[in-house]
């Protein structure tokens, strides 16, 4: 009944944010074809770029201390992690190997990522004393200028860029032509 009395701006702002990417995860599980499967995936980096950012700059360093720097610091290495995947997929064009591999892990680590977030960064942070309301509004207006004007490249892109497509050694490996693996032995 007093629900209303528990919301936080801030929290609402993100979890919205949250719902529209795992909601293009689920859109992605039921696709059929490469062009509709690209365009979701391709709509869910825009979003991910953005609500990155928008974490980064601003969320994560008001909430940092009484979130606890373990909790975010583990939250600043899964969104490295997402980054490379993001800065990965984006340099294919989704017709690879391992194309829908690579977004569904990203899809998985993500998941996992806003559970986390939503449990216990969000709990730990709840009391503190932050102006979640001018914290919300900040993220909005920042929003609006990186969708209008596109999410700075990340160091993540300018990592995977200069691995020249190599990067990714299990993917390259199993793309390698079978002649390649040891024969097995037939028993006589
Ligand atoms: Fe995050
Ligand atoms: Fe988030």
């Amino acid at each position: 009944m007093l629900e209303f009395l528990n919301t936080n701006p801030a929290f609402d702002l993100l979890k919205k944010d949250h719902d529209t990417v795992k909601d293009l995860f689920d859109q992605f599980e039921n696709a059929e074809g490469r062009p509709a499967k690209k365009k979701i995936v391709d709509q869910a980096l825009a979003e991910l770029k953005v609500h990155a950012a928008i974490e980064e700059e601003i969320f994560y360093p008001a909430v940092r201390r009484p979130v606890g720097k373990d909790t975010m610091n583990e939250a600043d290495e899964e969104h490295h992690v997402a980054k490379v995947l993001i800065a990965e997929l984006e340099e294919m064009d989704g017709r690879e190997t391992h194309y829908d591999a690579k977004f569904t892990v990203l899809a998985e680590n993500v998941r996992h990522h806003i559970k986390e977030e939503e449990g216990e960064v969000f709990s730990k942070a709840k009391d503190a004393k932050v102006d979640f309301a001018a914290l919300a509004q900040t993220m909005m207006e920042r929003k609006a200028t990186l969708r209008a004007k596109g999410v700075p490249p990340a160091a993540e892109a300018a990592m995977v860029a200069a691995s020249h497509g190599k990067g990714d050694s299990p993917a390259k490996a199993a793309d390698k032509p079978a002649a390649r693996a040891p024969k097995t032995r037939t028993a006589k």
